[in-house]
């Protein structure tokens, strides 16, 4: 087991990505914090995740709730002292009905609440973490992003594209920045990945993405999650401020 009595805590941690994470983190043993808004989906993971014999916490909150997260920290520092792993995966990626959302067409409204959650969601969790982080001079942040913050990207919308590529330039910001305190950050890009984000728009979408990729399939989220223990291991003990593409190939940079 590689992160035996680690404390990892995921947001997003309800949905396709962060159920696959919280998951394999708790396989190689460490104890979680688990935040998402839905509260019923987060009741429902910690007990299939009883199974692991890991101590459990949920922490239902809005990551783009700056008050609740920090009321979150304290309640964490109360129950495990620290927290070893922090993954922002938690995100939101509207679209219309086919595929993107016109730039013309997103409201200012619309705007900020993707960069709230997409951004300011991972701003509000990295700080609450990183002040326990640097008590301990160590710690370990991976930032889920996407294609759209590396390349163009005709499948989203560009509030999305805007707030991963915000996302990618805070990672590289927090490893140069805390990297003297032990604590690296990286980042994961996933390809299109089989979860309700993707599955809640046309099918068709997913069928050409699949052919448009080397592999010649679209990914599971467990591949994703593999690529995240990686990252929070001791075997990526000189990784910090990297960018892993988990895409199938079907982002080569
Ligand atoms: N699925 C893909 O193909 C794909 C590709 C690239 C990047 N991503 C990124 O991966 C992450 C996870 O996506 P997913 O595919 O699992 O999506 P998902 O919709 O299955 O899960 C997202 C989860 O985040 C939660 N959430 C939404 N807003 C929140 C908020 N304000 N506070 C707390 N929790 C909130 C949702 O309730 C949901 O459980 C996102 O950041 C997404 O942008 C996904």
């Amino acid at each position: 087991m590689k992160l035996q009595n680690y404390v990892s805590w995921v947001t997003g941690a309800a949905g396709g990505l962060g159920q696959a994470i919280s998951r394999k983190l708790a396989e190689h043993g460490s104890h979680l914090i688990l935040s998402d808004i839905n509260k019923d989906a987060l009741n429902e993971l910690s007990k299939d995740l009883a199974v692991y014999n890991v101590e459990v916490m949920n922490l239902p909150l809005d990551v783009a709730d700056t008050e609740a997260v920090r009321k979150g920290g304290r309640e964490i520092k109360d129950r495990f002292g620290r927290v070893d792993i922090l993954i922002n995966n938690a995100g939101i990626s509207p679209k219309g009905p086919k595929g993107p959302i016109p730039f013309k067409d997103i409201t200012i409204e619309d705007w900020n609440r993707v960069i709230a959650v997409n951004l300011n969601g991972p701003f509000n969790c990295s700080q609450v973490a990183l002040e326990m982080m640097v008590e301990n001079q160590s710690g370990r942040i991976v930032n889920i992003c996407s294609q759209a913050a590396r390349t163009y990207s005709p499948v989203t919308s560009a509030h999305y594209a805007a707030s991963k590529s915000g996302l990618l330039g805070l990672s590289r910001k927090l490893a140069g920045e805390y990297g003297p305190s032990g604590i690296r950050v990286n980042v994961v890009v996933p390809g299109r990945i089989d979860t309700p984000m993707t599955q809640s728009v046309d099918e068709e979408l997913s069928r050409q993405a699949a052919l448009r990729t080397p592999l010649r399939r679209i990914g599971q989220p467990e591949e994703v999650a593999d690529a995240v223990v990686f990252l929070v291991s001791d075997e990526a003990r000189y990784v910090t401020g990297a960018v892993l593409d988990v895409t199938g190939g079907s982002l080569m940079i």
